[in-house]
Order: C-alpha cells, then structure tokens, then sequence
C-alpha cells in the first residue's frame, strides 16, 4: 500500500514520523490518521514534554501532556520521538533567575534526570538542546547560557546519557537546512566544542521548516548533512512543514509546495547518514504556524479536512521510486 512510514522503510529510512498535540487528542478524525503507524512510525509530543509542562514550578514535576501523547504511541505501536529537555522558549520564569553555575548546574541536572528519567526506555531519540544558536552565529543568550557558558550543552548530553542510555541524542535547531549560513558554520563548530568536552551527540536534527517556494534545494540540504555527518552518526529532519505565505493558494501553489516537500524527502534518501522525517503536525487543522505568522499557513500534508495534499502525493510517488 502507498503510506508514508511503509514506503519510507522500504526506501531505507528508520522512519517517517509526525509532531502531535494535546488539543487535538479529542478529535477521532485526526486519531484516525495519527494512530496509523502505516503512514506515522513515529510520534513526537508537540508540547508534552517541554519544561513548562515537566516542571512548571521547582521540584514540582508533571507528566499528564506528556504521557497522553506517549500512550497513543505505546498502543499504536509507534515510536516515540521524545521533545525537548533544555530550550530557552517554554522555559518557566523560575529557571530564568538562576545565574549562578553550579545551581543552574544542579537544576539542569533534575530536570533531566526527572524527565529523562521517566521517560526512560520509551524514547527512540531525545532532542537534547534545542536552538542553541542564534541566525547571526552567536550562542543564544538564554538563561542556561548565561549561568553556564556553552558547558550547559556538554552537561545536558551528559546528563541524559547518564538517565537513558538508549535513547540517541540529538542537537536540534532551525535555519540549518541550507549551506551554509552563519548559523550552520556557528553550529558545527559549536558541536566540535561540546563534543570535544565529552558531549555524546548521536545526531543532529534540523527542523525543516520553511515557505513554499523558498525552500532549500536537494542540493544544499545533501551538502549540510554531510557536514553534520562528519562530526555525528545521523541526521533527520524532525519538524517539517512548508508553508505558504499567501493565502488562499491556488493549484499552482500546492504544487510548488509539493515539489518543495520532495526535495526535502529526498536530500534524506540520498543521504546514508539521514535516518527519518518528522513532520510538524500533519494536518493544517492544528498546525502552529498561522498563531504564529497571521495570514501564512496550508503548511501540512493533510488539509484541515483530512484530504492528502498534492504535497502528500508527490511523497508518496517519490518513496515507491526509491
Ligand atoms: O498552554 C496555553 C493555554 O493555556 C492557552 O489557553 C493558549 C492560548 O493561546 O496558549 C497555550 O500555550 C500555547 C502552547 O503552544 C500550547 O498550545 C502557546 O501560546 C503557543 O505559543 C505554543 O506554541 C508552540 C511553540 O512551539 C512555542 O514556541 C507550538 O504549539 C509548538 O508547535 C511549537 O513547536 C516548536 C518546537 O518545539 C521547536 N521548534 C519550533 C517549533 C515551532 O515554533
């Protein structure tokens, strides 16, 4: 049959996977596809298990948003693809009082003991840190960085290797995807320094998310992959969506967001190094993007109706080639 995770092992991928949310769990149209492991072998919680919903006040953790997304996995067979444990947005107002080293120290390490902890054996990959770095190729001045200096990073993967071996470890970031800018050059040598501190970094995620039209090429994608490659085992892209900046769109535009979608899909499939596809969300019912960017969206392979996108096809023709 012609399902995204179906064809995507059959092309060679680990996986093809999708970003879901809490609001939407309620809504037995979007479980319907969500639970299908033939399309998604692999679930990743949008929210769930960031630090404002883990740990929203000191020493006080909860797991509620978190566990709803982990259990659908868990009955539907699929992988969990678990997101994010050090991240300067969806930080609570707690953590950004910390300013000394050894403190931020301590909280850094219960916070992934607790999480990682709990979620211990059940994640695939953890998402580490997230957006370390910022457009221009500086570090991000966030509350960890302030306190620790770039050892903040060194001690998150150490701290989660330590809570949960088997999980792969990544360093995830946006802007990524095309050779190479500030960023990407900022972010390889940031992980030559982290890693030369003993920081075991499994894989670099790039976010993957990007406007119709402007996406980056097969091309450069392939030549930042294989950069990342030369310092990590794998790359995966992990939160895709293109989107467009004009609605409505016409056939035209879905059709350039289609041709943009594969060529994504492709770069990994030309890359050895490349592991899986994590989608965004997979219907533009509950994507982010128009409460973020009013006016913009249609950025995901099912339309707010469940109806596949051309984008979805154009997937779907691309995997049965390879
Ligand atoms: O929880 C509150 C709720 O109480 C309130 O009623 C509601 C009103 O707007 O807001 C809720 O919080 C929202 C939260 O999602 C949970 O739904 C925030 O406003 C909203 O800003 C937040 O957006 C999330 C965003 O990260 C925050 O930066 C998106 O859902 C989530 O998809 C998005 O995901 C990030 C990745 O983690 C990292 N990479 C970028 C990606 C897109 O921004």
């Amino acid at each position: 049959s012609c399902q995204l995770d179906k064809l995507a092992k059959a092309a060679g991928l680990q996986y093809f996977g999708t970003a879901i949310d809490n609001p939407s769990l309620n809504n037995q149209n979007y479980m319907r596809v969500a639970r299908d492991i033939s399309e998604f072998g692999s679930i990743t919680p949008a929210n769930g298990q960031k630090w404002s919903n883990t740990q929203p006040s000191q020493g006080r953790f909860s797991y509620t948003s978190g566990d709803s997304i982990a259990n659908i996995a868990k009955q539907s067979g699929q992988q969990l693809r678990c997101h994010t444990l050090v991240w300067y947005n969806q930080l609570p107002g707690w953590v950004s009082s910390v300013y000394g080293k050894d403190q931020m120290q301590r909280i850094i390490t219960a916070h992934i003991q607790n999480v990682a902890g709990h979620y211990k054996g059940q994640c695939t990959h953890w998402d580490v840190v997230n957006e370390a770095m910022e457009d221009d190729g500086r570090y991000r001045n966030n509350p960890m960085y302030r306190a620790m200096g770039v050892d903040y990073i060194t001690h998150a993967f150490k701290t989660t290797a330590q809570t949960d071996p088997a999980a792969r470890l990544y360093y995830n970031d946006f802007n990524i995807e095309r050779c190479c800018n500030a960023k990407i050059n900022a972010t390889l040598s940031m992980l030559k320094t982290v890693i030369s501190a003993g920081a075991p970094i499994h894989g670099v995620g790039m976010q993957g998310h990007s406007r119709v039209g402007k996406s980056p090429s097969k091309r450069e994608m392939k030549e930042t992959m294989a950069k990342f490659g030369e310092l990590v085992d794998e790359v995966a892209f992990t939160e895709v969506d293109i989107r467009h900046t004009k609605l409505p769109t016409t056939a035209a535009d879905r059709d350039q967001q289609a041709l943009d979608y594969v060529e994504v899909v492709g770069a990994c499939l030309e890359t050895p190094k490349c592991v899986g596809i994590t989608v965004w969300d997979f219907t533009d019912q509950y994507s982010w993007i128009p409460g973020q960017y009013p006016g913009e969206g249609e950025a995901c392979l099912w339309d707010r109706n469940y109806n596949k996108k051309p984008a979805y096809t154009a997937i779907v023709n691309l995997l049965q080639s390879a």
